[in-house]
C-alpha cells in the first residue's frame, strides 16, 4: 500500500482497503509507542499546523504524533496568521509548501481545505471541517476494532444533530468499512441527500446499510451509541433552544442504553456537555433548566463508555495518517 504524497482531506476520497490499512498501521504504531520503541523515521521533516477553530485533541494529537515520528510542527493559531483576512488560501498554501512538507488544516468550509490541497505540493490533512472530520472517523474505527475485533457488520447508531460534520463522516466510514449505520434524529438533522446516495451507493459493494429513524426505538441493537454536541464551533450561540427543543428526546441516557445491544460502547469525539463543568454546559444548562445536553453524565463516566480510548486514538491514527502519506517506512 503506498499512500506517499496523498492529501487527507475526507474518507470518500479513500477506498476500504487504504482505510484499513491506516486503521493497521496506526494499531501497529500504537504498539511500538506503548512498548517504548522510538520511530522517529521522518526526522528533519516539518509540518505546519492550521487552526481556525480551537481544538484540544486534534491539535495535541498532530504535535505529539509528529514528534514521535520526529517531526518538527509550528502551530498557527485562529488569529496569528495572515490567512484568509490578508493572505489568499491560494497563497498560503505555495508558501506553506515551500517550507513545510505537510500542512494540516481545520477550519469552516471543506472547500478551503480542498482548495489549500489543491494549490499545495505537500500533503494536505483535513483536521476538520463544518462538513467533515476523517481522522477523527479512524480513531473512533479503531476503537471498534479494538474493543469488537472487527468493523464488518456492527450495528452504529448516531444520535442527534447527524447533517454536520460527524454525522457525515461516520455515515461515510460505516459505508465504507462494512457497518451498519442508523441516524436517529428529526428529519431536519439528516445528512444531505445527495451524501446519503453516494452513501447508499458505496454500501452496496461493501454489505454496509445506511438507515435513517425518527424514532429512538432504532437503537435496539446497536453495537455502538455514538452522538455528538447539538452545536457546534462556529454556530451562534441563538440555535440553542432551538437544537435543545428539537434534539433533547435524542439524548442519550440510561433508558437509551438500556435498549441498545447488552454488550453496546457509548462514544463521542468530545467534547462533550455532559456536566456544568464546563462554561457553556453551565450557562446553557441554568438557562434552559438542564443537567446535561446530548449525554447525561451517568452514561458518559458509565461502564460502557469508552470516550477516552477514543481521545487517544486520535494521536495513533494522524501519526499513522502523517506517516503514510509522508512515506515513513515502519
Ligand atoms: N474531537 C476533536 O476533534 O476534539 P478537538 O476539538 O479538541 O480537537
Ligand atoms: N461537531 C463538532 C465536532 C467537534 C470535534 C464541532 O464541529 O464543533
Amino acid at each position: 500500500m503506498n499512500l506517499k504524497g496523498r492529501d487527507f482531506l475526507k474518507l470518500l476520497d479513500y477506498t476500504p482497503e487504504e482505510i484499513g490499512y491506516l486503521l493497521d498501521l496506526a494499531a501497529r504504531l500504537k504498539a511500538k509507542k506503548k512498548a517504548g520503541e522510538l520511530h522517529d523515521v521522518l526526522r528533519g521533516k516539518n509540518v505546519a499546523l492550521i487552526f481556525e477553530k480551537t481544538s484540544t485533541r486534534t491539535r495535541c494529537s498532530f504535535e505529539v504524533a509528529a514528534h514521535d515520528l520526529g517531526m518538527g510542527t509550528t502551530y498557527l493559531d485562529p488569529t496569528g496568521s495572515q490567512i484568509g483576512k490578508k493572505e489568499s488560501i491560494a497563497d498560503t498554501a505555495q508558501v506553506l509548501a515551500g517550507m513545510f512538507d505537510g500542512i494540516e488544516y481545520r477550519g469552516y468550509g471543506q472547500q478551503i481545505v480542498e482548495e489549500l490541497a489543491r494549490y499545495s505540493k505537500v500533503p494536505v490533512w483535513n483536521g476538520l471541517t463544518n462538513e467533515f472530520h476523517p481522522t477523527q472517523i479512524l480513531a473512533d474505527f479503531l476503537t471498534l476494532q479494538e474493543h469488537f475485533g472487527h468493523l464488518r457488520g456492527l450495528k452504529f447508531v448516531y444520535m442527534g444533530d447527524a447533517r454536520y460534520n460527524m454525522g457525515n463522516s461516520l455515515m461515510v466510514g460505516c459505508a465504507k468499512m462494512g457497518l451498519h449505520f442508523v441516524a436517529c434524529a428529526p428529519k431536519a438533522y439528516w445528512p444531505e441527500q445527495a451524501l446519503v446516495d453516494q452513501c447508499r451507493a458505496i454500501a452496496a459493494g461493501t454489505g454496509a446499510t445506511i438507515d435513517f429513524s425518527e424514532d429512538t426505538a432504532a437503537v435496539a441493537g446497536a453495537d455502538a451509541v455514538y452522538t455528538d454536541v447539538w452545536v457546534s464551533m462556529g454556530e451562534p450561540e441563538e440555535v440553542w433552544a432551538q437544537r435543545i427543543h428539537d434534539l433533547a428526546p435524542y439524548q442519550v441516557n440510561g433508558e437509551l442504553m438500556a435498549q441498545a445491544g447488552p454488550g453496546a460502547v457509548f462514544m463521542h469525539c468530545l467534547p462533550a456537555y455532559h456536566d456544568h463543568k464546563t462554561q457553556v454546559g453551565r450557562t446553557m444548562g441554568e438557562k434552559f433548566g438542564r443537567d446535561a445536553m446530548e449525554v447525561t453524565d451517568q452514561v458518559f463516566a458509565g461502564p460502557q463508555s469508552v470516550v477516552f480510548q477514543e481521545a487517544e486514538n486520535r494521536m495513533h491514527t494522524i501519526k499513522a495518517v502523517m506517516a503514510a502519506t509522508l512515506g515513513a517506512e515502519l
